[in-house]
């Protein structure tokens, strides 16, 4: 049984294909973590030793036994009040001020399918094939009146649980939650490293990874979006995992906002590794029948190295957390009018782009910021979703059908959560935005954050975007977020404490509410590029712009970084202009498509207007190349072949599930005199079998390129590139 409960041990297991979880709610009535590792049946409660360490505080006063201490056992949801004094997942204050609770054990329920949570994005179960389980335990403090429902679920096709947690006022008194994580793992042994994805603007999701050493290590955002600078993806490794050995474990945030992941190596040599809400700008009061959820987050563990958490992560998100008819359709191949034009455009210039676009095989014209209210530039506009329609030369729907008569779908850039002061809505709605009484609010691009906690504002964007989308047209929507929350006070909340948790719930409902209306639309999410990359957001938009770096030789690097949590068919890639905007860089076109095409979302975002006639054939090239492949980019297995940031050549690969086909792709990244010629280890393929290399009908045997690799032709200059499709000879 994937999960079960042994009543006379007390002991939970829940079982995937490859893993097993279990835990055990010892004597006292605390639940203890015991394992997470490769698949068992066996009760590992031996794991756990006892011993009387002196001097330490941390014993239960009922329990009065010296070789007990919650400070050092491993637990599943630690908290703040009975000796742990390791960084908990959970701080409380009672009516009168006083920190601390102790949370015992209750009650539990087991049941099929997969739990979901009102209001969240969670990972879901598709019926009895999935053969998801929910496991709900209830903690429980009778004293405070709180209770905590640690909710648990079983995909075990995917190799994956999932972990949330329910926080309930049950008593009479208030209860102010002063931390609110959702998960740890607690480890009683091992040596480990920790991945993080780190960046900023346009350099995002950069992997870093350092050995864990006593004390704390951690991760996180308190700007109010999951982030630029941090991404909500933690792994941790044996310290020499590699790509294909070595036990990895991983935690993914499946939410949009502020958020904290933490690993602390303690006085034993033990690690907690742990993810939720940001404690930083929370404290989230809770009268008596109210309760928070703590979101959820996706964990996974691989005996086989990272490569495997990788693709279980990679199909969990993208077949399980993506929803809508766009989560296994290819996406089309877009021309997106920011860098071709940014602000200067007009409607009949739009006609011209898509008129070339069409010319050039593309599928759909995205019309970028500028379209609405008086955005003219960067300064103004934001909160008027009214189209410009002198500068359109019509509505929004005849431009559509402009573009529709040049063979193109139609899309547009929306930002609704956001509004500047030189706007309508601001001048007739000024409270409306996030701002402190008397102080001056903090500008981010020239804008303030509408305060998407209040109904009343969800609902006008809602109108104002319905008005839009309802003239009809408008196939595609890039959803973009461009600055942090610094000032947290929204003028109808009961405390501020709550504002960035409940701005979260207000998104959600806003963008489920759009997504319920328009079903069929295609939503592109965004956030200064890749500033709200995570699992929250792809549960309503099945792809994300990867970052407003559009460089091929940074793409590398950050599309490796986005590929360790996040499937290839989320990942929103460009082909632009050089010398890049950016980085000032000059990469050959062949190079940038071969880069771009590594994303499940591709597209052109540059003028196609006056652009030669060699490299308008390019593009016809890539783009026909790119619908062939594209099946493999966005449901293949994807395997990193090299580090970017190391290797002499960036290489990755995708293979279908079921080994028929491969795609290798490599850019040579540095070339020295009389290079020396590059091999690039192809894996996954069939083994014992004969692939064809489809250019050229050469023959190969799957073993000996997995073992000594495929040659590259020696390089003469930087960014030469290659994309060899492979075929198993049946
Ligand atoms: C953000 C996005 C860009 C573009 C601009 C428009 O920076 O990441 O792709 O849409 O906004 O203002």
């Amino acid at each position: 049984m994937p999960l079960s409960y042994d009543a006379p041990e007390r002991i939970f297991t829940l079982s995937t294909e490859r893993t097993t979880y279990q835990m055990r709610v010892d004597e006292h009535g605390y639940l203890l973590h015991l394992y997470y590792g490769a698949r068992t049946s066996a009760n590992t409660s031996y794991l756990i030793t006892y011993a009387d360490r002196s001097g330490m505080c941390g014993c239960p006063h009922d329990v009065a036994d010296r070789t007990y201490s919650l400070d050092v056992l491993p637990q599943e949801y630690p908290f703040q009040g009975e000796g742990d004094m390791r960084s908990p997942l959970l701080m409380v204050r009672g009516d009168d001020g006083t920190f601390g609770c102790d949370l015992r054990y209750k009650s539990h329920e087991l049941r099929d399918g997969k739990y979901g949570l009102p209001g969240l994005p969670a990972v879901y179960d598709e019926g009895q094939q999935d053969a998801a389980q929910s496991l709900s335990i209830t903690l429980a403090d009778e004293r405070l009146g709180l209770e905590v429902e640690l909710l648990y679920g079983l995909m075990p096709a995917y190799d994956v649980i999932t972990r949330a947690a329910v926080i309930k006022n049950v008593g009479t008194g208030r209860i102010t939650v002063e931390k609110a994580q959702t998960a740890c793992l607690d480890f009683v042994t091992g040596d480990f490293d920790v991945i993080t994805f780190d960046g900023r603007h346009a350099m995002e999701r950069r992997l870093s990874r350092h050995a864990v050493g006593n004390g704390s290590f951690s991760v996180g955002s308190r700007r109010g979006m999951s982030s630029n600078q941090y991404n909500p993806v933690m792994v941790l490794c044996d310290g020499d995992a590699t790509e294909t050995s070595g036990r990895a474990w991983s935690m993914s945030f499946v939410y949009s906002g502020s958020f904290l992941a933490e690993v602390e190596r303690d006085q034993f040599e033990q690690t907690r590794m742990q993810m939720g809400l940001a404690s930083d700008l929370f404290s989230y009061p809770l009268e008596p029948g109210e309760q928070i959820v703590a979101p959820e987050v996706i964990m996974t563990y691989s005996a086989a190295g990272l490569e495997r958490i990788s693709h279980n992560l990679h199909r969990c998100i993208r077949e399980r957390v993506c929803r809508g008819p766009w989560r296994d359709s290819p996406r089309p191949v877009l021309i997106n009018s920011w860098e071709a034009c940014y602000f200067d455009f007009t409607g009949d210039r739009l006609v011209e782009l898509a008129k070339k676009a069409a010319d050039l095989g593309l599928d759909m014209l995205v019309m970028d910021d500028g379209w609405f209210g008086a955005r003219s530039d960067d300064h103004r506009g934001l909160g008027d979703w009214v189209p410009n329609m002198a500068k359109l030369g019509g509505t929004v729907a005849d431009l559509a059908r402009r573009v529709n008569e040049c063979g193109l779908g139609f899309g547009i850039w929306v930002e609704p959560e956001m509004v500047n002061e030189d706007s309508d809505l601001f001048r007739e709605h000024p409270d409306w935005a996030l701002a402190i009484p008397g102080k001056d609010p903090v500008l981010g691009r020239d804008q303030l954050v509408l305060d998407l906690s209040r109904a009343d504002v969800r609902d006008n964007l809602f109108e104002q975007l319905s008005a839009v989308l309802d003239q009809g047209g408008i196939e595609y929507v890039k959803w973009d977020y461009n600055r942090s929350i610094v000032d947290v006070y929204s003028r109808v909340a009961t405390d501020q404490g709550k504002v960035l948790y409940d701005y979260m719930l207000g998104l959600y409902d806003l963008l489920e509410r759009v997504r319920t209306r328009y079903p069929d639309l295609l939503i592109e999410g965004c956030s200064a590029g890749g500033g709200r990359f995570d699992a929250g957001m792809l549960y309503y938009t099945p792809q994300i712009w990867t970052s407003d770096n559009t460089d091929a030789r940074n793409r590398l690097e950050i599309q490796y970084g986005t590929s360790f949590g996040y499937p290839c068919s989320a990942v929103g890639a460009h082909v632009s202009a050089c010398p890049n905007e950016i980085t000032g860089r000059t990469v050959p076109l062949g190079a940038r498509g071969t880069v771009a095409m590594a994303g499940g979302a591709f597209g052109y975002e540059l003028d196609l207007m006056d652009l030669p006639d060699r490299a308008c054939e390019i593009i016809r090239t890539q783009v026909k190349t790119y619908r062939d492949i594209e099946h493999l980019v966005r449901e293949g297995l994807f395997y990193r072949l090299s580090d970017p940031r190391a290797d002499d050549v960036a290489a990755w690969e995708f293979v279908s599930e079921d080994g028929s086909e491969a795609l290798v792709c490599a850019v040579v990244t540095r070339v020295d005199g009389y290079a020396k010629a590059n091999y690039v280890v192809p894996r996954g393929l069939t083994p014992g079998a004969t692939y064809r290399m489809v250019s050229n009908g050469t023959e190969f045997s799957a073993d000996a390129l997995m073992d000594m690799g495929l040659p590259l032709t020696v390089p003469n200059s930087p960014y030469e590139n290659f994309m060899y499709r492979l075929e198993r000879v049946d």
